[in-house]
């Protein structure tokens, strides 16, 4: 059985006294249960509070980006082992705000994930297309190219301990949700990738979901065979909420 991970994205959001209040009611709610992991990736200067608070939880932690460089002239990056410093297992890499907003190349996201490899860190590597790109039938074709650029450099067998996360453009922060079918289909296309390198690596990766997942449609998403799991925004900023898809999680 494939492991199943719900993983919290704050963006940009927080402060310590909201962080503590939502790390606080986590913490509590959150048990170990077998084939569910949950994390939280926060901003940079919330690393302390967030590894201080979740040490000995259920919970696990990490970042939202990380230079692919591992140490050096670098102002304002952070690298990979600094991560690690702070008790990180997980760091997103190429999510669509890094590629669309600071012009983040496919290479570049794959320099960064085996930066994260390095360190030894679990990337979740973001893939999806904008409302155009599937518009014009091209949604295999970018999914296709993003996931390549990253197998091509790290070599499949990096895929043994990395997340993929389809996060359709057109569905983050929108609150249009990818239907179910629509989730299983590009998932499916996904998982297909990896196995035409290597059939065991895909069987057993994870593919997380990522897109206005709330918890009324949590349940149904994470029902479809290739959705292990989800990449969660906003609904991971409201403590009820992202318990509630932790819990439809669990039942996958
Ligand atoms: P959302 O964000 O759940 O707010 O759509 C998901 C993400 O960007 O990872």
């Amino acid at each position: 059985m494939r492991a199943v991970l719900v993983a919290g994205n704050w963006k940009m959001h927080g402060s310590l006294a909201a962080n503590q209040a939502l790390l606080d009611a986590l913490k509590a709610r959150l048990g170990s249960r077998d084939g569910i992991g949950y994390a939280v990736c926060s901003p940079f200067p919330y690393l302390y509070q967030v590894a201080t608070s979740l040490a000995g939880s259920a919970i696990s932690w990490g970042a939202q980006n990380l230079s692919e460089h591992d140490v050096g002239a670098y102002t304002g990056e952070v690298s990979g082992a600094m991560l690690r410093e702070f008790g990180c297992r997980y760091v997103i890499v190429g999510h669509s705000e890094r590629r669309g907003l600071y012009g983040e190349t496919d290479q570049q996201v794959a320099a960064k994930f085996m930066a994260a490899q390095r360190a030894g860190l679990t990337p979740i590597l973001c893939v999806g297309e904008t409302l155009e790109q599937r518009d014009r039938g091209d949604t295999q074709a970018v999914v296709g190219r993003q996931l390549e650029a990253v197998l091509n450099s790290a070599g499949v067998s990096a895929i043994e301990n990395a997340a993929i996360a389809y996060e359709p453009v057109w569905a983050i922060g929108t609150g249009k949700t990818a239907t179910p079918a629509q989730a299983q289909g590009a998932h499916e296309y996904i998982r297909g990738l990896v196995a035409g390198r290597d059939k065991s690596l895909a069987a057993g990766l994870s593919i997380l979901y990522g897109g206005s997942v709330k918890p009324d449609n949590a349940r149904e998403l994470f029902a479809m065979p290739d959705v292990d799991g989800g990449l969660i925004g906003g609904a991971a900023l409201v403590a009820d909420d992202f318990v509630a898809i932790c819990e439809a999680g669990a039942t996958h």
